[in-house]
């Protein structure tokens, strides 16, 4: 029998728990050539929204280029697969397609041609080295693709989505903001999704108002899978494969992987794959402490992952990290951790700042409130089961 749970790849539609509206909200803005910035933390299914709403756009005859920006490691590249792509989306002969997309593209200057030994297209550019650097170059493409979909019948959306959206940014440094802005607040037929999990720094992109992107679009953000659609969805899983677990297993799995979906998922993979191997544990086996087990062995298994971060930690950070642990991530400068820490607010502060900026902690607000929560629940219990021993 095959393990029902999946983790690491990116979802397909039928393999979705819940997100109907974010789906929904996907392909609205796309139909609609609107703007969306979806902002969530990691492994929380941004990517696998984005898949299955591609998925379904595309069964619609619709074109959705879709990318993830830190698979190219320059602007340029970027831009050739959104030419290539474009190109492969409005199929025909091989020389027609190049002329279309030369005239599309004019900015970029494209040479566009097809290699049936690898069906792919390969995009060559005419242009300046120095100016294929250059943050315009993007916006150009951009301008293309807008073009490009202006001669598309009306009821064809096309959309461009960028996954990790924040490394475009980075590649294009602080202008390419403006500059995008300047082009699409006035393109009304490519939708746009902008995705990423730099929780922090996205927001800030979107919600400060001095910013480019501010108002420029809808914004969601991507929460935990409700516990409800999850809990059903293991025990129906464990029930097809004949062991029965109870509500408080179910509990037990979703509190220890923090309702992070792929922990969620992980973690029952490796409980079903013990059920099985070790047919022993039988009916009465199943419990919540089979569960902890389960865990304390994966978290083990990464041991040489876990213990790989935590020693390019400082000691600060370390001390820092065991106080998250210890204190649930809530009021890390009061005067007792202060004192457990042995260093000043300040100096705690800059340990946070910095876990947070390399996507080993992330900020929960509620209110004026601040909790730390590790971004990978199997790391936490790795400081928690190890570190702290
Ligand atoms: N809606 C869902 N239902 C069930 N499982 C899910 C769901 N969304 C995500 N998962 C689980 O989480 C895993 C990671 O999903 P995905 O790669 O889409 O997340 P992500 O937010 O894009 O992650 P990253 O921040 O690493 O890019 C999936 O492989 C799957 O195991
Ligand atoms: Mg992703």
């Amino acid at each position: 029998m095959k393990n029902p749970f999946s983790y690491g790849n990116e979802l397909g539609a039928g393999q979705l728990l819940d997100r109907k509206s974010e789906l929904a909200q996907v392909e609205r803005t796309i139909r609609d050539g609107r703007k969306l910035f979806m902002i969530g933390p990691r492994r929380f299914g941004k990517t696998s929204i984005l898949k299955a709403a591609e998925e379904r756009l595309r069964s619609e005859n619709a074109i959705v280029l879709r990318f993830d920006a830190t698979a190219s490691p320059t602007l340029e590249l970027l831009v050739s697969r959104i030419v290539s792509q474009a190109a492969k989306a409005l199929s025909g002969e091989a020389k027609w397609v190049g002329e279309q997309l030369a005239n599309f593209f004019s900015m970029v200057r494209p040479d566009v041609k097809f290699k049936p030994a690898d069906g792919e297209w390969s995009v060559q550019f005419g242009i300046e080295r120095e100016k294929r650097e250059n943050p315009m170059f993007f916006v150009d493409a951009l301008n293309g693709l807008e073009k490009l979909a202006a001669t598309q019948p009306a009821d064809r959306p096309v959309g461009l989505i960028i996954d990790e959206f924040q490394r475009v940014i980075e590649l294009g440094g602080e202008t390419i903001e403006f500059q995008i802005r300047a082009a699409i607040q006035q393109h009304s037929r490519v939708g746009y999704v902008f995705a990423g999990s730099k929780t922090r720094m996205l927001r800030e992109m979107v919600s400060d108002h001095s910013r480019p992107f501010y108002n420029l679009g809808d914004i969601t953000n991507i929460g935990p899978v409700p516990r409800a659609d999850f809990s059903a969805f293991l025990t129906e899983k464990f029930s097809d494969a004949g062991y029965a677990a109870s509500n408080a297993v179910v509990s037990r799995m979703l509190d220890l992987a923090q309702d992070v979906p792929y922990n969620v998922q992980a973690l029952a993979s490796h409980c079903w794959y013990r059920l099985i191997d070790e047919a022993a544990s039988g009916e009465d086996g199943f419990t919540p402490e089979f569960v902890d087990e389960t865990l304390a062995l994966v978290v083990r298994q990464q041991d040489p992952t876990h213990e790989g971060m935590w020693g390019q930690l400082t000691t600060i950070q370390q001390r820092t990290l065991m106080s998250v642990v210890a204190r649930d991530g809530k009021g890390l400068t009061s005067a007792r951790v202060l004192a457990e820490v042995g260093r000043g607010a300040s100096t705690i502060q800059d340990a946070l700042q910095s876990m947070v900026n390399s996507e080993i902690l992330r900020e929960e607000r509620s209110g004026r409130q601040v909790q730390y929560v590790f971004e990978n629940p199997f790391f936490y219990h790795w400081v928690r089961l190890t570190a702290m021993q």
